[in-house]
C-alpha cells in the first residue's frame, strides 16, 4: 500500500472540516457500592459515590474526529435540562463547534447506567422524539453549514433526530460534499444517494434479511447498494472485521485480533475515521482499512472510546508498512 498515513495526519488532517448531524446522547454512569438489599423490594441499594458523563451517539463521532485533529461542527437537538447543559460543556471541552437546538418539549437523550461493584445493575433510558418545528430549523442551518464543510457524517441512532435525512443527503450532494450515513431501522430508502453507509450485521439483516453464505450476502449487499445508488456499503462485522462492497469484487478486511475490553462506540470510530480519510480524497477501500485499524484500537481500550493520530499511524504502519 502506498498510503503515507503519517504525512496525511501531519499535514492535511487539520484542514479537514467535518459536519456531523444526528442523534446526540449523554452516556452517564453512576458508580457506587452495594451493601444491602432494599427493604422495599428485592433489589440492591447502591450508594452512589462517582458520576461519569460521556458524549454518546453523534457526540461520540464528533469527539473521535476532534481527537484525530479535524475541524468538527455538530448539529443536533437537546432539551432545556441539566443533561443538555452537560453535553454542551463536554462538546466545548472537546473543541467541537456545536450548534444545539434547545427544544422545550424534548428531554435530552440520556442512557444512565447504574454500576455497583463493577457490575452494571440497571440501564435507564430517557428519550423522546424532537419536535418537527425544531427539526425544520435545524435543516435550515444544515443548508448553510454544508457549504463550509468537506464531508458530512449522519449518525442515525433511530431517535428521531434525523427525520430530514433524505433532504440533507440531497443538499450535501448538490453542494458536491460526500455523505456517510450510520443507518438504523428497516427502511433505508431515505439514505438513497448517500456515498457510503456503514451498517453493522444486525442493522443490515434488518433490511435485507438473513444470509447463510458469503455468496448470498454479496448478492444482497450489492442489490441494496444498487437500489440506493450508493458508492460503497461498508458492513462492520465486529470480531469478523469488515467487508466493503464498492466496485466488484467485495473486499474483506480482517479484525485486528487483540484483547477486547469495550466494544461499544467502535461503530462511531469507524465512521469518523472513514469520513476523515475519504475527505482527503483517499480511495474507499484504503480508507476502510484505516478505519478498521482505528476501531481495533478503540475496542482494546477501557472507557475512552477514541484513538489518537499517533496510535492510529503507528498501528497502521506496523500492519501495512509504508
Ligand atoms: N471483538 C472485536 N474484535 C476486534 N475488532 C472488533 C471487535 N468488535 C468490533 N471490532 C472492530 O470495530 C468495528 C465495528 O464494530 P461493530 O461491527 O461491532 O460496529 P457497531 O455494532 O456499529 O458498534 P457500536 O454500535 O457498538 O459502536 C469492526 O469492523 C472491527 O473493526
Ligand atoms: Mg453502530
Amino acid at each position: 500500500m502506498t498510503l503515507d498515513i503519517k504525512k496525511l495526519f501531519a499535514e492535511r488532517v487539520k484542514c479537514v472540516r467535518v459536519l456531523v448531524v444526528g442523534d446526540l446522547m449523554l452516556d452517564r454512569y453512576w458508580f457506587g457500592d452495594v451493601h444491602r438489599i432494599s427493604p422495599e423490594a428485592p433489589v440492591p441499594v447502591v450508594k452512589i459515590d462517582r458520576v461519569d458523563d460521556r458524549l454518546g451517539g453523534a457526540g461520540n463521532v464528533a469527539r473521535n474526529l476532534s481527537v484525530l485533529g479535524a475541524g468538527v461542527s455538530l448539529l443536533s437537538v437537546i432539551g432545556n435540562d441539566e443533561p443538555g447543559r452537560a453535553l454542551q460543556r463536554l462538546l466545548s471541552e472537546e473543541g467541537v463547534d456545536a450548534s444545539l437546538y434547545e427544544d422545550l418539549n424534548f428531554d435530552t437523550i440520556v442512557k444512565l447506567r447504574v454500576i455497583g461493584r463493577q457490575q452494571q445493575l440497571l440501564r435507564i433510558d430517557f428519550e423522546k422524539a424532537p419536535s418537527a418545528a425544531i427539526l425544520k430549523t435545524k435543516l435550515a442551518e444544515f443548508r448553510q453549514r454544508v457549504l463550509d464543510c468537506d464531508v458530512v457524517i449522519i449518525s442515525d441512532y433511530g431517535k428521531g433526530g434525523v427525520t430530514h435525512v433524505a433532504e440533507m443527503i440531497q443538499l450535501a450532494r448538490n453542494a458536491g460534499k460526500p455523505v456517510l450515513v450510520d443507518p438504523k431501522g428497516d427502511d433505508y430508502g431515505k439514505y438513497a444517494g448517500a456515498n457510503v453507509i456503514t451498517p453493522n450485521r444486525s442493522e443490515l439483516r434488518q433490511v435485507v434479511g438473513n444470509w447463510s453464505s458469503e455468496v448470498e450476502l454479496e448478492r444482497k449487499a450489492r442489490q441494496l447498494r444498487d437500489d440506493l445508488r450508493i458508492d460503497a456499503l461498508l458492513l462492520t462485522r465486529s470480531e469478523e472485521g469488515m467487508t466493503v462492497f464498492s466496485g466488484s469484487p467485495s473486499v474483506a478486511i480482517p479484525a485486528q485480533i487483540r484483547e477486547v475490553f469495550d466494544v461499544s462506540g467502535a461503530g462511531d470510530t469507524v465512521i469518523a475515521v472513514l469520513g476523515l480519510i475519504l475527505a482527503l480524497g483517499i480511495d474507499v477501500v484504503d480508507a476502510c482499512r484505516v478505519a478498521n485499524v482505528g476501531a481495533g484500537i478503540v475496542v482494546g481500550k477501557l472507557g475512552t472510546a477514541v484513538v489518537t493520530p499517533e496510535e492510529l499511524c503507528a498501528a497502521f504502519e506496523s500492519l501495512y508498512g509504508r
